[in-house]
């Protein structure tokens, strides 16, 4: 192997195009292939700019060709050599250098590489294989792309709020328990045996506390750590572009975060959204899409047939009836076409989702019907349905009957699916949409308790205000989601600043004094020293550089993700570690 020395890089790989022929120039990088033709040795070079070709000649010196031959995948070469035109034969449509090869007069192999363990670029490869060995798969052009665009939407959001006079602040990592709805990680104190820190699962106790302290905006991009299942769009520590403002109502919070979105979409895709985004309260969203993030890159809505339906001898649409739930329906339009296997593959997608199975109507194209309630439902009332749904030839109405909740889950997922087997969502669509007006609090069947819908720091609705005590089921909150494509992408709200409408709250939720005053009791104190009305919203800032990446897999937009049991294949997080540093913590476990 050799050094450096006097070589310096000129141009990156990728530049290297038809406007430098004839000059000389030094590349670097990662040697993406050799072949070997005869009496030439083609090189393809690699960095993070793309590729170009290298080429040894039959009038290469003896020992420069022989170094070359000596080359294999992954090595790290500086190759210096004249840029020369390709024959117009020889042009390569496909690469951005394609039209120029270097013809190599020096060459310095910087770093060997033994024979690696997948192509750099093989996507048919295991993940568990491509997270041990990350390093060489963020060589890949695609991962390459998405750090490198990570970084610009952190810039530009920096950029943005600087200009609106926000101060980014950092919280502690080393605090106590934030609860956002998962389980805390927990450190043990050395000094403190028995006691433990718990890492944030977000900073939102403490920004609130920010505001008590007089910065009026702030943010922070910062790192939250949950300890939950994983998702292809959820890791156990993600990154929140964090933000709180004092004196402000919900309007502000809105046009302050269009503000932003727009600004990043516009500097890291060149894409120009329209402000202000649209915006339905939560109940018209659960209404219409059965979901609390609705994708609204296509239509099929969800449709309450229960009126329609009501009364009849279907003993699966009456019992869900009886039982207070609905039938509801979508229009997959132009399925009409589906096969019964494909039907039954919908069929076994909404159990997933707990629902018994789907009712459906087929609308050929020829004009003809088949359904599976015939037997229920004589020729007017399925005409009726129809036209309730909007049914016309080509056309697949699916039903599903059950509680309310499981309707909107299954039938709110299902269209989703449609969308995805019949490719109505482009990803280069964005559909961002505020939802409003969430339920404050939601009733929690086993536990026989309330829990907050969004965290319990969140201001109930003015208009609302009376239903605390009659009605708390029916408070809705000042929450706001920001959500795009399906995603949710932001979400805050307006909190509660008053310290005694903090304590009925805490009431509510059934904390006893004692653990609202271990998770709590900085904040009941900071609330009785003048604190400012605030509000705010954070994003998950992995989520909105997905959908600016256009991928659905989290770990396409993080350097070193977690896998799905959220171990770390790489450095084989997490590991026993010896005994003296449990002796040290005074830690002992059964194993
Ligand atoms: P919330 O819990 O809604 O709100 O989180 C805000 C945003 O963070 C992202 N997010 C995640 N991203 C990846 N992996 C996860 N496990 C994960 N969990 C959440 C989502 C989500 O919208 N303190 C409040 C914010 C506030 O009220 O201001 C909070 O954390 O994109
Ligand atoms: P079963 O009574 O289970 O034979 O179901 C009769 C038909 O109703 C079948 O086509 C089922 O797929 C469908 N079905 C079953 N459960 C539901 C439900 N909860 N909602 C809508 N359709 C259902």
């Amino acid at each position: 192997m050799e050094n450096l020395g006097k070589y310096r890089r000129t141009h990156y790989c990728g530049e290297i195009t038809e406007v430098l022929a004839e000059q000389t120039v030094v590349a670097m990088g990662w040697v993406n292939r050799v072949r070997r033709l005869g009496q030439l040795i083609f090189v393809t070079l690699r960095d993070h700019t793309g590729l170009v070709q290298i080429a040894f000649d039959e009038n290469t010196p003896t020992e420069l060709f022989e170094k070359a031959e000596s080359l294999k995948s992954e090595y790290v070469a500086a190759i210096t050599g004249r840029v020369a035109l390709r024959r117009e034969k020889d042009i390569n449509a496909e690469m951005a250098t394609g039209k120029i090869e270097i013809m190599a007069t020096d060459l310095v192999i910087l770093s060997a590489s033994e024979v690696p363990p997948f192509q750099v670029g093989d996507e048919n490869v295991s993940d568990a294989l491509r997270l041990k060995y990350r390093y060489l798969d963020l060589r890949r052009d695609k991962l390459q792309q998405n750090l490198r665009l990570r970084h610009a939407a952190a810039l530009s959001t920096r950029n943005f709020l600087s200009q609106q006079g926000f101060t980014e602040i950092e919280t502690p990592i080393l605090t106590n328990s934030s609860p956002e709805g998962a389980r805390d990680y927990l450190v043990p104190s050395r000094v403190h045996p028995g006691q433990f820190y718990a890492l944030p699962q977000s900073p939102q106790i403490l920004k609130q506390i920010l505001m008590v302290g007089g910065f009026d905006k702030y943010f922070q991009i910062t790192k939250c750590f949950r300890d939950e299942d994983l998702r292809a769009d959820r890791q156990p520590e993600f990154t929140q572009i964090d933000i709180e403002q004092a004196f402000i109502d919900q309007e502000d919070i809105f046009t302050l975060t269009e503000g932003l979105v727009a600004q990043v979409f516009k500097d890291t895709i060149g894409v120009t959204l329209k402000t202000p985004f649209q915006r339905m309260p939560h109940k018209e969203a659960m209404e219409r899409f059965g979901s609390d993030k609705p994708d609204l890159r296509f239509g099929m809505e969800l449709v309450d047939i229960s009126d329609t339906v009501a009364g009849s001898e279907f003993a699966v649409f009456q019992g869900a009836l009886d039982a207070g739930g609905s039938v509801r329906g979508i229009n997959a339009k132009g399925c009409g076409k589906y096969s019964r296997k494909q039907i039954d593959s919908l069929i076994e997608y909404v159990k997933t989702y707990r629902a018994k199975g789907l009712a459906w109507i087929q609308l050929t194209d020829g004009g003809e019907m088949k359904t599976t309630i015939s037997k229920f439902f004589d020729e007017d009332k399925l005409q009726e349905i129809i036209t309730a749904m909007g049914g016309k030839n080509g056309d697949l109405l699916l039903f599903c009957a059950d509680k309310n909740d499981v309707v909107f889950d299954a039938l709110g997922n299902l269209r989703c699916e449609i969308a995805r087997r019949e490719d109505l969502a482009s990803p280069d669509v964005f559909k961002p949409l505020w939802v409003v007006e969430f339920p404050l609090l939601i009733w929690d069947e086993d536990d026989n308790r309330f829990y907050a819908v969004h965290h319990p720091f969140t201001a109930p609705m003015d208009e609302d205000f009376h239903l605390l005590d009659a009605a708390p089921e029916k408070t809705r909150s000042k929450t706001h989601d920001l959500i795009i494509n399906g995603y949710e992408t932001a979400g805050g709200s307006i909190r509660i600043h008053r310290q005694d409408m903090q304590q009925k709250l805490f009431e509510i939720l059934g904390y006893s004094a004692e653990r609202a005053h271990a998770n709590f009791g900085h904040l009941m104190e900071a609330l009785k020293f003048g604190a400012p009305p605030h509000g705010g919203i954070a994003f998950g800032l992995d989520r909105l550089v997905m959908l600016l990446c256009g991928t659905a897999n989290i770990r396409d937009v993080i350097a070193f993700p977690k896998q799905q049991d959220g171990a770390c294949p790489m450095t084989g997080a997490p590991n026993e570690v010896f005994p003296e540093q449990l002796a040290e913590l005074k830690i002992k476990f059964d194993k």
